[in-house]
């Protein structure tokens, strides 16, 4: 496994309305808008950092953690968030790779798996298969230690109406703990997760 040093992030804005970003005449593909919702990502808890060229973003999360131990509410077994996102395809540009990488921690106790899963969905358009889950097996994590999960799809647009040029993107995220009994304890989270249009094709 490899440790990475936790990112830094600028806290650009509390997340409860879409955060817009304007592109100069572009002819690679862009971000045009970001939000988030889920109990991961609850209001105020979400800080985005955008490039300048805006083909990659980091969110920053206070809140995405689920949690397992002895007194700890079962609502905090698993957590989602799912992020919306807007994708401008300049004219002739088909698709594009996406990169997402996903740094957090995990502290396991023997008897508690822990799962990270995520789903790609572009409409109007498709992705290519999204990838597996990362599991986090029983006997693996007694240490807490920080993880990196990356993740690559290409996102093929299928825009019919010639006027378009928009497309949605969803990452939907979800993390989860199954524990053998109460008297365990353990705790996932998602810190960051850093999204980047790394390659297009067409354009
Ligand atoms: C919980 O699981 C652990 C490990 O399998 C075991 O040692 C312990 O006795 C179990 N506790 C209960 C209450 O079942
Ligand atoms: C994107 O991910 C793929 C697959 O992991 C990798 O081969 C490629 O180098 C990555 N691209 C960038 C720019 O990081």
């Amino acid at each position: 496994m490899k440790l990475l040093s936790p990112t830094l992030f600028l806290p650009v804005a509390a997340f409860c309305a879409p955060v817009t970003v304007s592109s100069r005449q572009a002819a690679q593909i862009q971000f045009t808008s970001i939000t988030t919702s889920g109990p991961g990502c609850p209001q105020g808890s979400i800080t985005t950092d955008v490039t300048a060229d805006v083909t990659a973003f980091t969110l920053g999360f206070d809140k995405y953690q689920t949690l397992v131990g002895p007194g700890v509410d079962g609502s905090n077994r698993e957590k989602s968030c799912d992020i919306f996102l807007s994708l401008r395809y300049p004219l002739g540009c088909t698709s594009a790779v996406i990169n997402t990488t996903y740094h957090g921690f995990a502290q396991l106790d023997s008897g508690v798996v822990g799962t990270l899963s995520v789903a790609y969905i572009l409409s109007p358009g498709s992705t290519t298969n999204s990838p597996p889950p990362a599991m986090f097996p029983a006997s693996s994590w007694s240490i807490g230690e920080v993880y990196t999960k990356r993740d690559s799809v290409t996102a093929t647009e299928n825009i019919q109406n010639t006027n378009q040029r928009d497309v949605s993107l969803t990452i939907r995220t979800r993390i989860m703990l199954i524990v053998a009994n109460s008297t365990m304890a353990g705790t996932l989270s998602i810190d960051d997760a850093t999204v980047a249009i790394t390659t297009a094709q067409g354009c």
